[in-house]
């Protein structure tokens, strides 16, 4: 998890790409950034719920508004960029 303009984001990395999501969960705020890692998805720690890493979609039911805020990512050089 890091800090970015304030904001706690969660940065995953996949293969040779990197993607970023809003660390809170949107079910009630825990890190999803110390979830539990499956292929392309994370799994909240505290009780359970799925989302995919590349877009933020809550993969257990059809809901929407559950979905993971999610921000670009452009790597220069050495440097993970996330925009806000
Ligand atoms: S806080 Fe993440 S599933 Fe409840």
């Amino acid at each position: 998890m890091f800090v970015v303009n304030g904001a706690m984001v969660g940065v995953f990395h996949i293969g040779e790409e990197f993607f970023a999501i809003d660390n809170r969960c949107p079910h009630a705020g825990a890190s999803l950034a110390g979830g539990i890692i499956e292929q392309e998805t994370v799994r909240c720690r505290i009780h359970h719920w799925k989302f995919c890493i590349r877009d933020g979609t809550y993969l257990d039911e059809d809901k929407p508004r559950f979905n993971a805020r999610t921000f670009p990512v452009r790597v220069v050089g050495d440097d993970v960029q996330v925009r806000l």
